[in-house]
């Protein structure tokens, strides 16, 4: 069965295959054939498919108690908070828990609305935050926009990564500025220190609030819990999903203490926001982080990756850690096909000549070494043919 059933909404383009299990970094169809998960199920197989303590955590949940609302205090609860605020560093203090990353988005822009007494945001060209209202208005997106425009918040788009049109930007009446700390589907483009330096400073000077979207480079991804660490600068919010209960759906939004006391109960609410199974994975998934290394891991696989593939068909290797663009040029989507066919799965991008690495932490050396050298194979067979 490789199309969608009549019944589901047809959202996206499937693959040519069921997935009926998944174990580490492969994922298992129908017919039994193994597939090699570099595309991480969208970023977030973060502990591997099925990491045995985290299926044996939610499993040892599910016997206790499923779910009740945040009108109770829960003990599991209490413990996620506290550990992934340990976790974050960067002056986080606290956090709410929510359901996925446009809905952490949508809350973390409302803070800045509530808080700031202003009306519009910025953004950076070729920024994706989600599809709710608020994060639709701080995503730049003409196809996903156009048939809301006349209801999004205003918003004004500065070019990511530019010092220049940084400086000049006006911030007088601006909430707060969202960033992704790496564009991921933007084709996983990067900024400097220095960059997001200026940034913060500009934001502190503005009363601007700076929100650090870190839906795909928190939780340890970059090598780092959060890119805030990895180039040292200190947002008012970060925002967090995907990986962060290794699949289990979950978002969250840190936030520095100055901001959570000016909050208030009823300000923010969800009724499946902070459910005992996701806090059991989110526990789970930042112990096997640690127990596991993975974030050095992330860091030495990143490097032998770059190692050996910059130059050649993959002209230029950027990104940090386990989220990687290679930018393969006008053969990117012929990789792509050739990788699938060879069973390995890699992500596309918005720029039609990067793919993506996003694989899981627990990602092995021996995996890694398949996809170089399938992708050897493809230049070795294109300069044959
Ligand atoms: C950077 C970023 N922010 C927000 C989102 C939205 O997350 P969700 O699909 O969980 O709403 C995504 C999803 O891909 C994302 O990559």
């Amino acid at each position: 069965m490789s199309a969608y059933s009549s019944a589901l909404l047809p959202t996206y383009v499937p693959y040519p295959f069921a997935v009926v299990t998944g174990e580490g970094e492969y994922i298992v169809d129908a017919a039994g054939n193994r597939w090699l998960d570099f595309y991480g199920g969208h970023c977030v197989a973060s502990t591997g498919h099925c990491h045995p303590a985290v299926a044996a955590a939610i499993a040892g949940q599910a016997h206790k108690l499923i779910f009740y609302s945040a009108a109770a205090q829960l003990p599991v609860r209490d413990q996620a908070a506290q550990t992934l605020v340990e976790f974050a560093g960067a002056g986080m203090a606290s956090v709410f828990f929510c359901n996925s990353g446009a809905e952490a988005n949508e809350s973390a822009l409302k803070i800045a609305l509530k808080l700031t007494g202003r009306k519009n945001f910025a953004a950076f060209h070729g920024a994706f935050h989600g599809r709710s209202m608020l994060a639709l208005s701080v995503t730049d997106s003409p196809a996903l926009r156009r048939d809301y425009e006349a209801l999004l918040a205003p918003t004004q788009f500065l070019p990511f990564a530019d010092a220049a049109a940084l400086a000049a930007a006006d911030f007088s009446g601006v909430a707060a500025v969202i960033v992704e700390p790496i564009q991921s589907m933007a084709g996983v483009k990067t900024a400097t220190a220095e960059w997001f330096a200026a940034l913060r400073e500009k934001c502190t000077r503005a009363g601007t609030l700076l929100i650090f979207d870190e839906v795909q480079t928190g939780i340890g991804r970059l090598g780092a819990p959060f890119a805030a660490q990895l180039y040292d600068v200190a947002p008012d919010l970060i925002t967090c999903a995907k990986g962060m209960a290794s699949g289990v759906p979950m978002g969250g939004v840190l936030m520095r203490a100055a901001i959570a006391s000016a909050l208030k109960p009823g300000d923010l609410g969800s009724t499946f926001g902070g459910g005992p199974l996701a806090c059991a994975a989110l526990i789970a998934t930042l112990e096997v982080i640690s127990d596991e290394k993975l974030m050095k891991r992330a860091q030495v696989l990143a490097k032998s990756i770059r190692g050996a593939l910059d130059g050649g068909v993959v002209r230029e290797v950027h990104g940090e850690g386990l989220l990687l663009g290679l930018n393969v040029g006008a053969q990117a989507k012929t990789l792509k096909s050739y990788l699938l066919n060879k069973h390995i799965l890699v992500g596309g991008s918005d720029d039609p000549n990067v793919l993506r690495l996003m694989p899981p932490l627990t990602v092995s050396a021996q995996a890694v070494e398949k996809l170089l050298d399938t992708i050897d194979a493809f230049q070795t067979e294109g300069a044959a043919a």
